[in-house]
Protein backbone atom coordinates (compact mmCIF):
# COMPACT_ATOMS: atom_id res chain seq x y z
CA UNK A 1 0.00 0.00 0.00
CA UNK A 2 1.07 3.61 -0.81
CA UNK A 3 2.57 5.40 2.55
CA UNK A 4 -0.59 7.69 1.97
CA UNK A 5 -3.53 5.36 1.68
CA UNK A 6 -1.65 3.86 4.67
CA UNK A 7 -1.89 7.06 6.88
CA UNK A 8 -5.35 7.35 5.62
CA UNK A 9 -6.39 4.06 6.44
CA UNK A 10 -5.24 4.78 10.07
CA UNK A 11 -7.06 7.42 10.71
CA UNK A 12 -9.31 6.00 12.96
CA UNK A 13 -5.96 5.45 15.30
CA UNK A 14 -5.65 9.36 15.89
CA UNK A 15 -5.27 10.43 19.83
CA UNK A 16 -7.74 12.56 20.40
CA UNK A 17 -8.07 14.88 23.13
CA UNK A 18 -9.98 13.45 26.30
CA UNK A 19 -10.55 9.86 24.38
CA UNK A 20 -8.50 7.06 25.11
CA UNK A 21 -5.77 6.15 23.52
CA UNK A 22 -6.13 3.24 20.86
CA UNK A 23 -4.86 0.27 22.04
CA UNK A 24 -3.64 -0.64 18.22
CA UNK A 25 -1.17 2.10 18.30
CA UNK A 26 0.26 -0.68 19.69
CA UNK A 27 -0.64 -3.75 18.25
CA UNK A 28 -1.19 -3.20 14.60
CA UNK A 29 1.38 -3.95 11.89
CA UNK A 30 -0.31 -1.23 9.86
CA UNK A 31 0.32 1.40 12.19
CA UNK A 32 4.02 -0.37 12.86
CA UNK A 33 4.65 0.23 8.95
CA UNK A 34 3.36 3.90 9.36
CA UNK A 35 5.78 4.46 12.04
CA UNK A 36 8.41 3.18 9.57
CA UNK A 37 8.05 4.83 7.14
CA UNK A 38 7.05 8.37 8.23
CA UNK A 39 8.57 8.43 12.26
CA UNK A 40 11.79 6.21 12.32
CA UNK A 41 12.82 7.19 8.72
CA UNK A 42 12.28 10.72 9.33
CA UNK A 43 12.85 11.44 12.92
CA UNK A 44 16.59 11.99 14.63
CA UNK A 45 17.32 9.19 16.52
CA UNK A 46 19.93 8.81 19.11
CA UNK A 47 22.53 6.40 17.70
CA UNK A 48 26.09 6.31 20.10
CA UNK A 49 27.67 8.92 22.89
CA UNK A 50 30.78 10.31 21.37
CA UNK A 51 33.49 8.43 23.51
CA UNK A 52 31.94 5.32 21.38
CA UNK A 53 33.80 6.88 18.36
CA UNK A 54 36.99 7.71 19.92
CA UNK A 55 39.37 7.49 16.93
CA UNK A 56 39.32 7.72 12.76
CA UNK A 57 38.18 3.90 11.79
CA UNK A 58 35.93 3.60 15.19
CA UNK A 59 31.95 2.59 13.93
CA UNK A 60 28.47 2.71 15.95
CA UNK A 61 25.80 0.55 14.80
CA UNK A 62 22.54 1.52 15.31
CA UNK A 63 19.39 -1.10 14.64
CA UNK A 64 15.87 0.20 14.33
CA UNK A 65 13.30 -1.86 12.87
CA UNK A 66 13.93 -2.66 9.48
CA UNK A 67 16.89 0.21 9.30
CA UNK A 68 20.44 -0.25 10.25
CA UNK A 69 22.53 2.74 10.15
CA UNK A 70 26.33 3.21 11.03
CA UNK A 71 28.18 6.34 12.15
CA UNK A 72 31.91 5.90 11.42
CA UNK A 73 34.69 8.23 12.73
CA UNK A 74 36.97 9.90 9.43
CA UNK A 75 40.25 10.47 8.86
CA UNK A 76 39.75 13.71 10.10
CA UNK A 77 38.14 13.05 13.13
CA UNK A 78 34.26 14.37 11.83
CA UNK A 79 31.71 11.89 11.99
CA UNK A 80 29.52 10.67 8.82
CA UNK A 81 27.00 7.48 8.70
CA UNK A 82 25.68 5.44 6.63
CA UNK A 83 22.74 2.97 5.82
CA UNK A 84 24.80 -0.05 6.95
CA UNK A 85 24.39 -2.38 3.97
CA UNK A 86 26.02 -3.45 1.42
CA UNK A 87 25.56 -2.52 -2.02
CA UNK A 88 26.51 -5.96 -4.03
CA UNK A 89 23.75 -7.90 -2.78
CA UNK A 90 22.10 -6.08 0.80
CA UNK A 91 24.64 -7.71 3.36
CA UNK A 92 24.46 -6.13 6.63
CA UNK A 93 27.86 -4.62 6.51
CA UNK A 94 28.59 -3.94 10.22
CA UNK A 95 27.01 -6.72 12.48
CA UNK A 96 29.32 -5.86 15.12
CA UNK A 97 28.27 -2.74 17.40
CA UNK A 98 31.32 -1.33 17.94
CA UNK A 99 34.51 -2.15 15.98
CA UNK A 100 37.52 -0.05 14.61
CA UNK A 101 39.07 -0.59 11.37
CA UNK A 102 40.48 1.68 8.51
CA UNK A 103 38.17 0.24 6.25
CA UNK A 104 34.44 -1.45 6.23
CA UNK A 105 34.34 -4.83 4.40
CA UNK A 106 31.67 -6.74 4.11
CA UNK A 107 31.65 -10.39 5.33
CA UNK A 108 29.80 -12.10 2.81
CA UNK A 109 31.67 -11.90 -0.93
CA UNK A 110 34.47 -8.98 0.70
CA UNK A 111 33.29 -5.80 -0.97
CA UNK A 112 35.09 -3.14 0.85
CA UNK A 113 34.47 0.21 1.44
CA UNK A 114 36.43 3.06 2.54
CA UNK A 115 35.78 5.26 5.87
CA UNK A 116 34.05 7.66 3.71
CA UNK A 117 31.39 5.01 2.25
CA UNK A 118 33.44 5.18 -1.44
CA UNK A 119 33.45 2.02 -2.31
CA UNK A 120 37.08 0.59 -2.64
CA UNK A 121 37.33 -2.83 -3.92
CA UNK A 122 35.24 -5.33 -5.53
CA UNK A 123 37.07 -8.80 -5.32
CA UNK A 124 36.99 -9.99 -9.57
CA UNK A 125 35.23 -7.04 -10.55
CA UNK A 126 35.96 -7.86 -14.03
CA UNK A 127 33.45 -9.87 -13.56
CA UNK A 128 30.45 -7.34 -13.31
CA UNK A 129 31.10 -5.54 -16.92
CA UNK A 130 30.33 -2.15 -16.46
CA UNK A 131 30.02 -1.55 -12.92
CA UNK A 132 31.51 1.78 -11.57
CA UNK A 133 32.58 1.82 -8.30
CA UNK A 134 32.18 5.22 -8.35
CA UNK A 135 28.18 4.81 -8.39
CA UNK A 136 27.61 1.82 -5.75
CA UNK A 137 29.35 3.52 -2.74
CA UNK A 138 27.38 3.47 0.75
CA UNK A 139 24.23 5.67 1.26
CA UNK A 140 24.43 8.50 3.38
CA UNK A 141 22.41 9.55 6.30
CA UNK A 142 22.13 13.03 8.26
CA UNK A 143 24.38 12.70 11.12
CA UNK A 144 25.12 15.38 13.81
CA UNK A 145 26.09 15.90 17.48
CA UNK A 146 24.47 17.80 20.50
CA UNK A 147 24.33 16.99 24.46
CA UNK A 148 27.14 14.50 24.12
CA UNK A 149 25.50 11.89 21.82
CA UNK A 150 25.78 11.48 18.01
CA UNK A 151 22.05 11.49 16.67
CA UNK A 152 21.28 9.96 12.85
CA UNK A 153 18.38 10.89 10.47
CA UNK A 154 17.25 9.05 8.14
CA UNK A 155 15.57 11.71 5.97
CA UNK A 156 18.40 14.03 4.06
CA UNK A 157 16.31 16.74 4.15
CA UNK A 158 15.38 17.07 7.80
CA UNK A 159 14.95 20.44 9.92
CA UNK A 160 18.55 20.53 11.96
CA UNK A 161 19.58 18.44 15.01
CA UNK A 162 19.81 21.50 17.06
CA UNK A 163 15.97 22.90 16.36
CA UNK A 164 14.52 19.43 17.52
CA UNK A 165 16.46 19.81 20.66
CA UNK A 166 16.14 23.19 21.61
CA UNK A 167 13.26 22.84 23.91
CA UNK A 168 15.77 20.32 25.95
CA UNK A 169 19.30 21.31 25.17
CA UNK A 170 20.26 24.11 27.22
CA UNK A 171 19.01 21.55 30.35
CA UNK A 172 21.26 18.56 28.79
CA UNK A 173 24.36 20.94 28.53
CA UNK A 174 24.29 21.05 31.96
CA UNK A 175 25.60 17.82 32.71
CA UNK A 176 28.26 18.02 30.02
CA UNK A 177 27.40 14.67 29.11
CA UNK A 178 30.30 14.12 25.84
CA UNK A 179 32.92 13.85 29.10
CA UNK A 180 30.98 10.77 31.26
CA UNK A 181 32.12 7.29 30.77
CA UNK A 182 29.66 4.59 29.94
CA UNK A 183 29.44 1.97 32.97
CA UNK A 184 27.32 -0.40 31.51
CA UNK A 185 25.73 -1.12 28.48
CA UNK A 186 23.08 -4.16 27.72
CA UNK A 187 19.79 -4.89 25.66
CA UNK A 188 16.74 -7.33 25.58
CA UNK A 189 14.57 -8.15 23.85
CA UNK A 190 11.19 -7.57 25.51
CA UNK A 191 7.42 -8.89 24.58
CA UNK A 192 5.90 -5.53 23.80
CA UNK A 193 5.62 -2.57 21.50
CA UNK A 194 8.82 -0.21 21.98
CA UNK A 195 5.82 2.49 22.80
CA UNK A 196 4.97 0.09 25.87
CA UNK A 197 8.63 -0.26 27.28
CA UNK A 198 8.77 3.05 27.05
CA UNK A 199 5.52 4.01 28.94
CA UNK A 200 6.44 2.46 32.09
CA UNK A 201 9.82 4.81 32.19
CA UNK A 202 7.04 8.14 31.58
CA UNK A 203 5.33 8.14 34.42
CA UNK A 204 5.61 7.52 38.24
CA UNK A 205 1.85 7.25 39.07
CA UNK A 206 2.98 3.39 39.29
CA UNK A 207 5.56 3.81 42.13
CA UNK A 208 3.06 3.68 44.78
CA UNK A 209 1.73 0.19 43.68
CA UNK A 210 4.38 -1.36 42.18
CA UNK A 211 7.57 -0.21 43.85
CA UNK A 212 6.38 0.57 47.46
CA UNK A 213 9.55 0.49 48.84
CA UNK A 214 10.68 3.17 46.57
CA UNK A 215 8.46 5.57 48.81
CA UNK A 216 10.83 5.70 51.55
CA UNK A 217 13.04 8.12 49.34
CA UNK A 218 11.58 9.25 46.64
CA UNK A 219 8.08 11.84 46.78
CA UNK A 220 6.01 10.55 44.11
CA UNK A 221 3.13 12.63 44.85
CA UNK A 222 5.83 15.88 43.94
CA UNK A 223 6.36 14.40 40.87
CA UNK A 224 6.07 16.83 38.40
CA UNK A 225 5.64 16.17 34.46
CA UNK A 226 6.04 19.30 31.49
CA UNK A 227 5.78 18.53 27.66
CA UNK A 228 9.16 20.05 25.80
CA UNK A 229 8.78 20.88 21.81
CA UNK A 230 7.79 17.17 20.99
CA UNK A 231 10.24 15.82 24.06
CA UNK A 232 9.13 15.86 27.80
CA UNK A 233 10.01 16.07 31.42
CA UNK A 234 9.46 14.26 34.76
CA UNK A 235 10.88 15.58 38.12
CA UNK A 236 10.97 13.37 40.98
CA UNK A 237 12.20 14.38 43.98
CA UNK A 238 14.42 11.98 45.51
CA UNK A 239 15.48 11.66 49.23
CA UNK A 240 12.67 12.59 50.85
CA UNK A 241 9.63 10.08 51.74
CA UNK A 242 6.40 10.10 49.75
CA UNK A 243 3.48 12.10 51.64
CA UNK A 244 1.72 9.35 51.24
CA UNK A 245 3.74 7.63 53.86
CA UNK A 246 2.71 10.95 56.44
CA UNK A 247 5.01 11.73 59.19
CA UNK A 248 7.89 9.41 59.83
CA UNK A 249 9.56 9.04 63.00
CA UNK A 250 12.00 6.29 61.69
CA UNK A 251 13.71 7.26 58.97
CA UNK A 252 12.44 4.24 55.93
CA UNK A 253 14.98 1.60 55.34
CA UNK A 254 16.11 2.50 51.90
CA UNK A 255 16.53 5.98 52.70
CA UNK A 256 18.85 4.68 55.72
CA UNK A 257 20.92 2.66 53.03
CA UNK A 258 21.15 5.75 51.05
CA UNK A 259 22.20 8.00 53.31
CA UNK A 260 25.22 5.49 54.28
CA UNK A 261 25.84 5.43 50.68
CA UNK A 262 26.44 8.86 50.59
CA UNK A 263 29.18 8.59 53.80
CA UNK A 264 25.94 9.85 56.29
CA UNK A 265 24.98 8.45 59.28
CA UNK A 266 21.29 7.34 59.29
CA UNK A 267 20.84 7.82 63.23
CA UNK A 268 21.00 11.39 62.93
CA UNK A 269 18.02 11.85 60.93
CA UNK A 270 15.40 10.18 63.33
CA UNK A 271 12.98 12.20 63.82
CA UNK A 272 13.90 14.71 61.19
CA UNK A 273 13.68 13.16 57.93
CA UNK A 274 12.91 16.19 55.99
CA UNK A 275 16.88 17.17 56.65
CA UNK A 276 17.95 14.11 54.81
CA UNK A 277 17.78 15.69 51.19
CA UNK A 278 19.64 19.07 52.22
CA UNK A 279 22.42 16.40 53.51
CA UNK A 280 22.50 14.24 50.52
CA UNK A 281 22.68 17.67 48.55
CA UNK A 282 25.79 18.81 50.62
CA UNK A 283 26.96 15.07 50.07
CA UNK A 284 27.11 15.30 46.68
CA UNK A 285 28.76 18.15 46.71
CA UNK A 286 31.41 17.06 48.94
CA UNK A 287 32.13 13.69 47.27
CA UNK A 288 32.24 15.48 43.85
CA UNK A 289 35.22 17.90 45.14
CA UNK A 290 36.61 14.96 46.86
CA UNK A 291 37.09 12.90 43.66
CA UNK A 292 37.93 15.99 41.55
CA UNK A 293 34.71 16.12 39.71
CA UNK A 294 33.05 19.16 38.16
CA UNK A 295 29.67 19.39 39.15
CA UNK A 296 29.43 22.47 36.80
CA UNK A 297 26.18 24.48 37.22
CA UNK A 298 23.98 21.72 39.19
CA UNK A 299 22.77 22.57 42.47
CA UNK A 300 20.05 22.47 44.59
CA UNK A 301 17.63 20.09 43.60
CA UNK A 302 19.61 18.74 40.38
CA UNK A 303 22.15 17.44 43.46
CA UNK A 304 19.26 14.84 44.73
CA UNK A 305 16.36 14.16 42.49
CA UNK A 306 15.47 12.73 38.82
CA UNK A 307 15.40 15.10 36.36
CA UNK A 308 14.07 12.25 33.46
CA UNK A 309 14.08 13.78 29.97
CA UNK A 310 12.43 11.95 27.41
CA UNK A 311 13.71 12.99 24.01
CA UNK A 312 11.52 12.13 21.51
CA UNK A 313 10.76 9.45 20.45
CA UNK A 314 12.60 6.60 22.10
CA UNK A 315 14.90 7.58 24.76
CA UNK A 316 15.09 8.34 28.56
CA UNK A 317 17.65 9.75 30.52
CA UNK A 318 17.58 9.60 33.46
CA UNK A 319 19.54 12.73 35.02
CA UNK A 320 21.28 12.45 38.47
CA UNK A 321 24.14 15.02 39.56
CA UNK A 322 26.60 11.90 39.13
CA UNK A 323 24.83 9.51 37.23
CA UNK A 324 22.72 9.17 34.56
CA UNK A 325 20.25 6.00 33.36
CA UNK A 326 19.72 6.14 29.69
CA UNK A 327 16.96 3.77 28.38
CA UNK A 328 16.24 3.64 24.65
CA UNK A 329 13.27 1.35 22.65
CA UNK A 330 14.14 0.13 19.45
CA UNK A 331 11.70 -1.33 17.15
CA UNK A 332 11.57 -4.99 16.32
CA UNK A 333 11.77 -5.36 12.23
CA UNK A 334 9.07 -7.22 12.08
CA UNK A 335 6.84 -7.65 14.96
CA UNK A 336 5.03 -4.77 16.36
CA UNK A 337 4.72 -6.79 20.23
CA UNK A 338 8.74 -6.89 20.61
CA UNK A 339 11.01 -4.55 20.79
CA UNK A 340 14.82 -3.68 22.12
CA UNK A 341 15.68 -2.25 25.21
CA UNK A 342 18.62 -0.62 25.85
CA UNK A 343 19.95 0.22 29.35
CA UNK A 344 23.23 2.20 29.70
CA UNK A 345 24.22 3.86 32.95
CA UNK A 346 26.80 6.49 32.56
CA UNK A 347 29.08 7.89 35.29
CA UNK A 348 30.72 11.38 35.80
CA UNK A 349 34.85 10.87 35.43
CA UNK A 350 37.79 12.87 36.76
CA UNK A 351 39.64 14.53 33.37
CA UNK A 352 41.77 12.27 31.81
CA UNK A 353 40.66 9.12 33.53
CA UNK A 354 38.24 7.55 30.99
CA UNK A 355 38.99 3.75 30.32
CA UNK A 356 37.86 1.87 27.49
CA UNK A 357 33.95 1.41 26.10
CA UNK A 358 32.74 -1.72 28.40
CA UNK A 359 30.93 -4.59 26.02
CA UNK A 360 27.09 -4.68 25.27
CA UNK A 361 25.70 -7.37 26.85
CA UNK A 362 22.39 -8.59 26.48
CA UNK A 363 20.22 -8.57 29.93
CA UNK A 364 18.32 -11.40 31.20
CA UNK A 365 14.88 -11.28 33.05
CA UNK A 366 16.59 -11.38 36.43
CA UNK A 367 18.83 -8.32 35.89
CA UNK A 368 18.82 -4.77 37.02
CA UNK A 369 17.23 -4.99 40.27
CA UNK A 370 13.79 -5.68 41.61
CA UNK A 371 12.20 -2.58 40.32
CA UNK A 372 13.57 -3.17 36.63
CA UNK A 373 12.39 -6.30 36.85
CA UNK A 374 8.96 -5.44 37.93
CA UNK A 375 8.41 -2.98 35.34
CA UNK A 376 9.58 -5.43 32.98
CA UNK A 377 6.77 -7.58 33.98
CA UNK A 378 4.07 -5.04 34.22
CA UNK A 379 5.07 -3.79 30.75
CA UNK A 380 5.08 -7.85 29.37
CA UNK A 381 1.76 -8.08 31.12
CA UNK A 382 0.17 -5.36 29.72
CA UNK A 383 1.33 -6.60 26.21
CA UNK A 384 -0.16 -9.62 26.58
CA UNK A 385 -3.64 -8.17 28.37
CA UNK A 386 -4.33 -5.72 25.53
CA UNK A 387 -5.12 -8.07 23.04
CA UNK A 388 -7.91 -8.79 25.32
CA UNK A 389 -11.25 -7.92 23.58
CA UNK A 390 -12.37 -6.47 26.76
CA UNK A 391 -9.97 -3.60 26.09
CA UNK A 392 -10.07 -1.02 23.55
CA UNK A 393 -7.76 2.18 24.96
CA UNK A 394 -5.32 3.67 27.59
CA UNK A 395 -7.15 5.74 30.07
CA UNK A 396 -4.58 8.50 30.99
CA UNK A 397 -4.56 10.94 34.02
CA UNK A 398 -2.59 13.91 34.14
CA UNK A 399 0.27 12.31 36.08
CA UNK A 400 0.69 9.75 33.13
CA UNK A 401 1.05 13.22 31.05
CA UNK A 402 4.24 12.56 28.98
CA UNK A 403 2.55 8.89 27.68
CA UNK A 404 -0.08 10.96 25.89
CA UNK A 405 2.56 13.83 24.88
CA UNK A 406 4.12 11.17 22.93
CA UNK A 407 1.35 10.00 21.31
CA UNK A 408 0.67 13.50 20.10
CA UNK A 409 4.30 13.75 19.05
CA UNK A 410 3.81 10.63 16.94
CA UNK A 411 0.58 11.81 15.42
CA UNK A 412 2.29 15.14 13.97
CA UNK A 413 5.10 13.01 12.53
CA UNK A 414 2.60 10.05 11.15
CA UNK A 415 -0.37 12.05 10.26
CA UNK A 416 1.01 16.11 9.47
CA UNK A 417 3.67 15.28 7.80
S1 LIG B 1 26.57 -8.81 -0.21
FE1 LIG B 1 28.28 -7.68 0.39
S2 LIG B 1 29.87 -8.42 -0.85
FE2 LIG B 1 28.16 -9.53 -1.50
FE1 LIG C 1 8.91 1.41 37.53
Amino acid sequence: MEERELAESLTHLRVVDGAPVAKDRYLSSAFMDLEMARLWRKTWLLAAHVADLPEPGSTAVLDCGRESVVVVNQPDGTLAAFHNVCQHRGNRLCPKAFDCSDRLVCGYHGWTYGLDGALMHVPDQERFPGLDPGAHGLRRVSCDVAGGFVFVNLDRDAAPLSEFLSPVLAELEMYDLGSWQLATDSEMLVEGNWKLSSDVNNEAYHLANLHPKLLGVADDTACEVTTAGPHSRLTLPVGTPSERLGELDEVPEVLVEMLRDAGLDPSEFQGRVGDARPALAEATKRRAARDGLDLGPLDGARLTDNFQISLFPNVQLNLYANRVLFFRHRPHPSDPERCWFDQQVYVRVPAGKRKPRPARTTASRTDGGDMMQADLHALESVARGMRSSGFTGLLLSDAERPIRHLHESLDRCLFDG
